[in-house]
């Protein structure tokens, strides 16, 4: 078992985010676990280092913080293990094998459903040579950012989430799903207050993203899209981004409620990605 005092937590970035050296997640004793949960919940991004969890022993690890839950759409589920999605570029017998693109834009998972995701839990199986970061953007710090004459205008503002890019103003449906994806998978609009509230630190964030923010409720779009156009352009600062480098053996995790993250791409076969993912459930956003 590993215990508190055999680990180190260490900063990953001015911006967000810790590493945790000289742990086993297939091990963690309460006391250990807790303290990692805390560290995770305060910089918002975790990633413990030199981890092989097996997808048996990754859904173990991510009960731990909750019950599960899946992506809206099975595609990319793994057969003997459902509550695993694969994220990969890799092609076996012309078939991917995995999600190539997922997380392509700005996000916070699940945010189109009613009770969004809380963590997402990715442990790096292959790591390619070139390309495929992750980036993360502080949503505690983008709203702590703003001016106090902004913070008065979203006060009470409800953002409209939406999964189909064909309602997306900003996004164009992606060139290998064909339009009836997103016809099959198209749930309603989930509405969310624009600032919410961390249930375990109490720290406020915006929440909203162009893959999913699609309209804000009781607003006109003629005034509506500026305002987010005008968000959006604010949490995509530099001084609120950090971009991961993946590592082999990296278990790295994120709170929804916290960040927004993005799937930089760029990875060209032969080299080839495999990140497998689950996703803890969360609460309805207040
Ligand atoms: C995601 O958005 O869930 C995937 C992120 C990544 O592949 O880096």
């Amino acid at each position: 078992m590993t215990q508190t005092e055999d680990i180190a937590i260490r900063p990953l970035s001015p911006v967000l985010g810790v590493e945790v050296v000289g742990a086993d997640a297939s091990r963690l004793d309460n006391a250990t676990f807790e303290r990692l949960r805390d560290a995770f919940h305060r910089s918002c991004v975790l990633v413990v280092r030199d981890q092989s969890l097996t997808p048996p022993q990754q859904v173990a690890f991510s009960r731990r913080f909750g019950e599960l839950e899946h992506h809206i759409s099975p595609l990319y589920q793994m057969k003997d293990e459902p509550d695993v999605m694969i994220l990969s570029n890799e092609v076996v017998d012309g078939k991917l094998v995995g999600n190539p693109d997922a997380g392509s834009d700005w996000h916070s998972d699940q945010a189109y459903t009613d009770e969004p995701c809380a963590y997402t839990i990715l442990q790096s199986v292959r790591v390619p040579k070139a390309g495929g970061d992750t980036a993360f953007t502080n949503m505690v710090t983008a709203y702590e950012t703003l001016s106090d004459s902004m913070k008065a205008r979203l006060d009470g503002l409800i953002g409209i989430h939406n999964f189909s890019r064909l309602k997306n103003p900003r996004m164009k449906p992606l060139d290998r799903l064909d339009t009836s994806y997103y016809e099959k998978y198209s749930p309603p609009d989930a509405l969310h207050p624009l600032v919410r509230t961390h249930p375990h630190t109490g720290r406020k964030a915006l929440y909203l993203s162009p893959r999913s923010t699609i309209g804000i409720r009781d607003m006109d779009d003629s005034q509506a899209q500026p305002l987010l156009d005008e968000l959006f352009d604010h949490i995509d600062d530099p001084a609120l981004v950090y971009t991961h480098k993946w590592r082999e053996g990296d278990l790295l995790m994120w709170d929804n409620r916290s960040v927004n993250h993005i799937a930089l791409g760029g990875v060209k076969l032969p080299d080839v990605r495999r990140i497998h993912r689950t996703t803890v459930v969360g609460e309805r956003p207040f």
